[in-house]
Parts: structure tokens; sequence; C-alpha cells
């Protein structure tokens, strides 16, 4: 690939469109430059910008609601339901105003959201619906693959995703040719075929590179989320008699993290990191409570309750498999202390 000096947009990245797409289900995956692009890119291509309300979850990453911000839009914060962590449909449709322009549920750690109903209430509101895919590879509901429940997807393959690359990229899936069309221009500053700015683009390709990596790992992402979905039994099973609150349960989750619910997390996994045991903490704020997003006067108890209690332990089957007993003992050791 260096040799052929091809160093985006070229064959690799058109054969992992294709094979993505084909992996999914879906007509049309588009590479970008990470999850971040994707989802405002796919935003902008919907033709939502400035004035538009979006409804996103208020437990996810940061990037979620930079995403929307980037395209121009406000994001709306809306509670998650404490089952599945995920966003609470009802309290979803009631945040929809009149500048509601779509609906983004993020299938937080690998469990899918509750798609049928966040679609039907998208479609009784005529608004779009944005699947945040950035940790749910390969995750399904029934017999499809997450990111063909909406009008596009967004996927983000940092290397620490259940599908990573060596650096930064991502891609927007979608069934609409028109949809796929602009996000092509929109990732290339806008450009059509013969180099005419028709849009306000951005410099969002995904290079050869990270295509290259990426069409050597999809043919195994299945076999790695079978792994995770091991481990997550295994937990299941070794953590029933502790304390801790367990993930939910959803024979289409891929556990991009596995997080339990734990009192003094802060000071357990303290603990854990002194026994050798790192864990990780997705996520400490919810969204409304990050300086960059912060709505002082919004309360929204469960992503809150959810943020001080979360502790995501090892997961990846590179750094898990085997020592599940291992962090099970050192979670019980710091439970106790
Ligand atoms: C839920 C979610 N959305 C969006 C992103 C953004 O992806 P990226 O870091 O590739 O821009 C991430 C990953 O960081 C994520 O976890």
């Amino acid at each position: 690939m260096l040799d052929s000096g091809h160093l985006l947009l070229g064959p690799e990245t058109s054969a992992f469109e294709d094979e993505f797409a084909r992996y999914l289900g879906a007509r049309y995956a588009v590479a970008v430059g990470s999850g971040f692009a994707a989802l405002s890119i796919a935003l902008s291509a919907l033709g939502i910008g400035d004035g538009d309300e979006v409804i996103v979850p208020a437990l996810t990453a940061p990037a979620t609601a930079g995403a929307v911000r980037r395209a121009g839009a406000r994001p709306v914060f809306v509670d998650v339901d404490p089952l599945t962590r995920n966003l609470d449909p009802s309290a979803a449709e009631a945040a929809i105003s009149p500048r509601t322009a779509a609906i983004v549920p993020v299938h937080l750690h690998g469990t899918p959201a509750a798609m049928s109903s966040i679609c039907e209430a998208a479609a009784r509101h005529g608004l779009h619906v944005i699947e945040d895919c950035a940790q749910a590879h390969g995750a399904t509901i029934g017999e499809h693959k997450l990111g063909t429940f909406g009008d596009a997807a967004a996927f983000s393959f940092y290397p620490t995703k259940n599908l990573g690359g060596a650096g930064d990229a991502g891609a927007v899936v979608t069934n609409s040719a028109d949809i796929a069309e602009k996000v092509r221009r929109l990732r290339s500053h806008g450009l059509d075929s013969s180099g005419v700015a028709i849009m306000l683009g951005e410099t969002g390709r995904m290079d050869e590179m990270q295509a290259a990596i990426l069409r050597v790992l999809l043919p195994h992402l299945d076999e790695a989320n079978a792994e995770r979905r091991e481990l997550a039994a295994l937990y299941r099973h070794q953590l029933s008699s502790t304390p801790v609150g367990l993930p939910p349960e959803h024979e289409g989750a891929v556990y991009h993290q596995f997080a339990v619910l734990t009192e003094h997390r802060d000071q357990v996994k303290a603990r854990m990191a002194e026994q050798g045991v790192l864990t990780g903490i997705h996520y400490s704020h919810a969204l409304h409570q990050h300086p960059a997003f912060a709505e002082p006067h919004l309360h929204l108890p469960v992503a809150e309750s959810l943020c001080a209690r979360l502790l995501s332990l090892p997961i990846q089957p590179e750094v898990a498999s085997g020592h599940v007993e291992q962090v099970v003992a050192s979670l019980r050791r710091s439970l106790g202390a």
C-alpha cells in the first residue's frame, strides 16, 4: 500500500467499505476519519444543523454531544433507563420539541438500545434516527446487526473498540444512496467529482493504512465478540454472590465494556489497582455535568447515579482471558476491605 503511493481514498478504503457494509447487511458504508466525524457528518448529510435540537442520552462519551454541536445543532440530554443504561424511550419522547430534528441512541457498552420503541417514536414525530454504534460492532437485535435500524449509523474504529484500527478511523452506514453520496462529499471538502465544492465539507477521510488493517481484523470480529460474551458469562457466574450490580443481559450484546455497579467506586478502583488489576470508568460524568456541555439546572438522576457507581472490569479478550478469577478475587477483597 505504501509503495503504491495511494494513501487516501484508494482501493483498501473502497474494499473495506464494501466488506463492512456486507458484514452489517447494509447497503453503504462510507469510511471517515473517526467516530466523531461519522456522527457529525451523518447529521449534516441529513440536513441537521443550526437551530435544530438532537436528543442524546446523558450517559455516553462526550464525543456524542460534541458531534451534535459540531454539526451546529443543540444536544438535548435525556435520562437513561436504569436497567439497560441506554436512552429511555419515553423520556426521549417527552423531550421532543418543535425544534427536534433527530434522536441519537447510543448502544452503550455494546448493549443494544430499545430501537423499536425509539424508531416508532421518531416515526410518529417525523424525526431522523442516527445510531451511535461506536461501542457496538457486530451487536444484534434479533437477526439484524446494529447500525441498520436508523436513517444512518456512526461507527468508530478507535484502537480499543471491538473493531479497532491502529489510529483514528470511523464509518457512516446507511441504506440511502443519497445520504451515502452526501457523506462522501462532506468527508472531502464538499467536492463533487469534478473538484467543485458544492457544499461545506471537512477533512474527514479514513486513511488507507487504517482500511488495510481493518480489512484484516473484520473477519475475526465475530470470534472476538463471542469471546467477550464468554468472559461476560464467566463474570456473571462468579459475581452472583457479591453485592455488585451486574450489566444488563441482552443476547445480542457485544460487551465493549463489562461495567458493574458498586458503592465507593473510586475506593474500590484504587484498591484493585494496588493489587495490579486495572479497571476503567465509563463514565464518571453524565454529559450535562461536563463543563463543555454544562447545564447546571438539569438533573437526570439515573445517569448521575450510574456515573457515580460504574466500574468497567477487564473484558478485552487479550487482557481478560484466563484472568477472570483473579479480577473477581481482587474485586471481592476490595469490596470487603
Ligand atoms: C459512544 C461513542 N460515541 C462516539 C465516539 C467517538 O469516536 P472517535 O473517538 O473515533 O471519534 C466514541 C469513542 O470515543 C464513543 O464511545
